[in-house]
């Protein structure tokens, strides 16, 4: 039986997926250090981590037989993702898991903010009791302006029209307007009207301190402003001014520029302490649900991989997904992406007289990666003179 290791507790859901397939699966419920993470991976071809876990090529390159490596998480930056696809590992991750689980968040700050819920419980545990309907409103027929409208932005959109909000998006990319949401030709125009401002861009560089000082002046007097996406996205500074100001009613804050490593360190941000500023953890996406969506998203697709040579979603590896016809074998090549493979690959079967079923290929940088579907019966040297192609990183024969 071929091995899956299993680390940081990755939801149980994802052993059952890997067993049910076939795998002998082993669990060990921490994140591992190189060193033995190098020694664990002796005969193991899946690997499945979460963050805590760095997979760096010192670690890749002692494991030749890893097949493909599972990111149970958001982010792959953990993993040396070249190396891996060097070593011909293609590597998951669940980019969409904890979609839900944001939007749920987003949609509990805006109700909070807009009630002022967090400041009256705060003075009720001190012992004041302010019963008043000042400054509380409620969300329904109020404005919210969604900065990205991807994954997290398109979905908020949706609960929130359930909600009675009138919802109007801006997005530097062309997206579809869901419901009866507005597009916005520009962030000031989103700015202008919005009574709840949320963002949700991705990473990218460019959009480091994209909302400073200029972008909070021209919120709405006595508007909310929420960043569940990244932390270097907003200028702490400006933002604590413009609280401080009263400009700004509310603010919830998940991600910071600068955040804590481990569990329990001190955390320390400027916004700590100002009235009507709701701060979490980073944890907008963090939510049993979310890890087993993840755990059996993720634990998917290494199946899927593994069995039928698909990468759909495979952020190291070209993408292919070819119809599986049981009454093939099929033949997973992965090779250095130069002129000629192709030909070399068809080469070899047509020497041998094997007739192709079906094939595609794709490539990725310095990566090409070719589905040949071929009849049950070929000659062995086939498989052997195919992994022996100079340009061959990886061949696999799937049944
Ligand atoms: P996505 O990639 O699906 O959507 C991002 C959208 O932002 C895209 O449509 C893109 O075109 C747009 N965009 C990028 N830069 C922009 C700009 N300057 N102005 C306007 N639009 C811009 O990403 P997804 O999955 O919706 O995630 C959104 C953010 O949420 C990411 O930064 C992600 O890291 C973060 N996130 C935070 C979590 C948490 O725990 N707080 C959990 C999950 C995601």
């Amino acid at each position: 039986m071929p091995t899956a290791l299993l680390l940081e507790n990755v939801h149980p859901v994802a052993e059952q997926v890997l067993a049910t397939a076939g795998w002998q699966v082993r669990t060990v419920p921490r994140a591992l250090d190189e060193v033995e993470l190098a020694a664990a991976l002796d005969g193991v071809e899946l690997l499945g981590i979460r963050s805590k876990t760095q997979v760096p090529a010192t670690v890749i390159e002692k494991a030749p037989q890893l097949v493909a490596l599972g990111a149970f998480c958001i982010g792959t930056n953990q993993i040396d993702l070249r190396a891996a696809a060097a070593n011909g590992t293609a590597v998951f991750n669940a980019p969409f898991s904890n979609t839900r689980s944001v939007v749920e968040m987003a949609i509990a700050e805006i109700i909070a903010l807009t009630r002022r819920l967090t400041q009256k419980d705060r003075a009720l545990h001190d012992g004041i009791w302010d019963k008043s309907a000042n400054g509380a409103h409620e969300v329904r027929g109020r404005t919210l302006g969604i900065v990205g409208y991807g994954n997290i932005g398109s979905q908020l959109s949706v609960v929130a029209e359930a909600l009675g909000m009138r919802v109007l998006f801006y997005d530097t990319a062309d997206k579809l307007a869901l419901g009866n949401a507005r597009r916005c030709a520009t962030l000031d125009e989103l700015l202008a009207e919005a009574d709840v401002v949320t963002l949700h861009v991705d990473g990218r560089p460019g959009n480091a301190g994209m909302f400073g000082d200029a972008q909070l002046r021209r919120m709405r007097p006595g508007s909310i402003l929420i960043n569940l996406s990244r932390g270097f996205v907003v200028d702490h500074e400006a933002l604590r001014e413009h609280v401080l100001s009263g400009h700004l009613s509310g603010v919830a804050v998940d991600v910071f520029p600068t955040e804590p490593k481990a569990q329990g360190e001190p955390f320390d941000s400027i916004l700590r302490g100002l009235p009507n500023v709701i701060l979490t953890p980073h944890i907008g996406g963090s939510t049993e649900e979310a890890q087993e969506h993840i755990g059996m998203f993720v634990a998917s697709k290494l199946r899927d991989y593994c069995a039928t040579g698909t990468t759909t979603l495979s952020v190291n590896l070209p993408t292919l997904d070819l119809p599986h016809r049981p009454e093939n074998h099929r033949l997973a090549h992965l090779h250095h992406n130069i002129p000629g493979v192709l030909a070399r690959v068809n080469g070899v079967l047509a020497d041998h007289g094997v007739n192709v079923e079906g094939q595609l290929l794709a490539t990725r940088g310095d990566l090409g990666y070719v589905l040949t579907d071929v009849d049950l019966a070929y000659a062995p040297d086939v498989v052997a003179e195919l992994a022996a192609l100079e340009e061959t990183v990886r061949l696999r024969v799937l049944s």
